[in-house]
């Protein structure tokens, strides 16, 4: 079945088996999808939000928030579906997940960072509330959705 659940060392070769996939996205050039990444993210241990998706025991997606662990003044928002599992509602679920998430921490807001030119994570951040006013960090557009 389907379980939206923190990652854990019983989920290490899944979520190695997904980095595998997903690596080389044009998207996702500046996170590190390495084995050893795969490692460090199945015995996370801290204050940060990291999420996997598995469907019948496979890791098909990954979410996180992140900022509480740097002290961050924003906590920031990312996601990631597999290739194969686009386009099925997977990206909405997770990222409605995580969002919940920042409520129950009561954040004001949450950040994300998208590339100009990522339209489906574009779409999906605007159909979820996230506004994107013009701030950017080079190709980069920055979106926040607010609570208040
Ligand atoms: C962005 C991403 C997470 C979307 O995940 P997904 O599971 O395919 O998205 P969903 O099926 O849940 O779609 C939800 C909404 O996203 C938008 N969307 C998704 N795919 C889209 C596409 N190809 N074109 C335009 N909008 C799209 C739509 O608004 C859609 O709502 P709708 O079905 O009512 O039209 C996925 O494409 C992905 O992992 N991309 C690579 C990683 C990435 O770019 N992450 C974001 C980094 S900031």
């Amino acid at each position: 079945m389907l379980k939206i659940i923190p990652p854990s060392p019983k989920y290490s070769k899944q979520i190695w088996e997904f980095f595998k996939e997903i690596d080389g996205n044009e998207y996702l050039r500046n996170i590190d999808f390495s084995l050893n990444a795969a490692h460090r993210l199945a015995y996370y241990g801290g204050d940060d939000v990291h999420t996997i998706l598995v469907y019948n025991e496979k890791v098909i997606a990954y979410g996180w928030i992140r900022g509480w662990t740097d002290d961050w003044d924003d906590k920031c928002l990312g996601l990631i579906v597999s290739p194969k599992y686009r386009g099925m509602g997977i990206g909405e679920l997770m990222c409605r997940t995580l969002l919940t998430v920042a409520s129950l921490r009561a954040l004001n807001r949450v950040r994300l960072h998208v590339d100009e030119h990522n339209r489906p994570a574009i779409e999906l951040y605007k159909k979820l509330g996230f506004e994107f006013k013009g701030e950017r960090k080079e190709d980069e557009l920055i979106g926040y959705l607010y609570y208040s």
